[in-house]
């Protein structure tokens, strides 16, 4: 093969350009399946993550709560009481996060038992619920002792369920 310097550049030219196009795709591509909320998980792990970001929410609001009774905040009762009803209202999205597929250790850390005793663990995501409402209720009135009370409550709850479903809990 008689090759010019011009027709040997053109091969490298376009390789070069191959390799463009084809990173240029893999990106749009990321991005296409980024923008679809992870379309390569399958069914099992999008409620694994569902689920963490439910109690992550939950737990956020929690957290509020709590740093309002310990006295490192102030207490601000329109905020306390917003943060009980978001985990009163966040609660009952749980029963629909664990499907039978998504029982997939180690991402996530709920324990067989889950699924075995499934009546028992919808049981107690309905106390979660209640708890929650309990403390919405409370922390609309004055009663501090209440609302004190009413969050020891709630927070048994996360305790106990975790003890008995959660792994290293
Ligand atoms: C009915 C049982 C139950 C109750 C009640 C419960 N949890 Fe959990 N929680 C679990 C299980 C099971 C997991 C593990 C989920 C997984 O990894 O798939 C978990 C995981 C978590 C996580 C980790 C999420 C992550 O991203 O890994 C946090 C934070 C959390 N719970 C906070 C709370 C708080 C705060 C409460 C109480 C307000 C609470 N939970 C009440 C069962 C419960």
């Amino acid at each position: 093969m008689t090759a010019t310097p011009s027709s040997n550049h053109r091969p490298l030219a376009l390789a070069r350009l191959v390799q463009y196009v084809l990173a240029l795709a893999a990106g749009l591509l990321g991005i296409v399946l980024w923008a679809h909320g992870g379309e390569t998980l399958s069914p099992g792990e999008q409620a694994v993550r569902y689920r963490h970001a439910l109690y992550t929410a939950i737990a956020w609001n929690v957290g509020q709560m709590r740093v309002m009774l310990d006295g490192s905040h102030d207490f601000d009762q329109a905020r306390f009481a917003a943060a009980a009803g978001h985990v009163a209202a966040l609660s009952p999205l749980l029963t629909d996060a664990f499907p039978t597929d998504s029982n997939l250790p180690p991402k996530s850390a709920a324990r067989a038992e889950v699924w075995r005793d499934w009546p028992d663990f919808e049981r107690r995501l309905a106390k979660l619920t209640a708890a929650g409402e309990s403390l919405a209720a409370a922390a609309a009135g004055s009663d501090r002792e209440r609302v004190r009370s009413a969050f020891a409550d709630l927070t048994a709850n996360c305790k106990s369920c975790h003890e008995r479903y959660k792994q290293d809990d």
